[in-house]
């Protein structure tokens, strides 16, 4: 008798588990990171998005903007510029839309955009995306907030918003 009264309210507390876990995904819109794409971490260059010469930003169209970026121990891979110096520092008109777009060549990293709403955590083999709307001028340091080995502190760069 007692066996079937605990089944009962073992699989009532299953169904009401599932309850809350499907309200908060529909309603609330907290489900894990819709698509999560892979890459090959040994072979990077073969997303369209990481050529070398897709790297930084690049204008989709007005108000647009892609920023692609491959981490690695203790870099922040934004591209070159016409004289092939690194890019360290990015430039963005305020109120553009941007979509980050990060993947990483050896270990976790972070890509954290202090003062902004972009925090991500980077990990090989995968894509972190991130769009959001710059809607404040200024200089925001962009920091690894993963540690990352023995230079992880020296990992940053600059999103300027003007
Ligand atoms: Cu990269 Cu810490």
């Amino acid at each position: 008798k007692y066996e079937k009264i605990w089944l009962i309210f073992g699989l009532g507390s299953l169904i009401l588990f599932l309850a809350i876990i499907g309200f908060a995904a529909f309603y609330k819109g907290t489900h894990p990171q819709s698509h999560i794409e892979t890459i090959d971490p040994q072979n990077i260059e073969a997303n369209e998005n990481f050529k070398p010469e897709n790297l930084g930003l690049t204008k989709v169209e007005e108000g647009k903007y892609v920023v692609n970026i491959v981490a690695s121990a203790f870099n922040y891979d934004l591209g070159i510029d016409e004289k092939g110096k690194r890019v360290n520092k990015i430039r963005i008109p305020k109120g553009s839309k941007v979509l980050f777009q990060i993947t990483t060549k050896d270990v976790v990293h972070g890509f954290n955009v202090a003062g902004t709403n972009v925090n991500m955590m980077v990990e090989p083999g995968h894509i972190s995306r991130y769009e959001t709307t710059l809607k404040n001028t200024g200089e925001f340091t962009i920091v690894c907030n993963e540690y990352c080995g023995l230079g992880h502190h020296l990992m940053f760069g600059t999103v300027e918003v003007y």
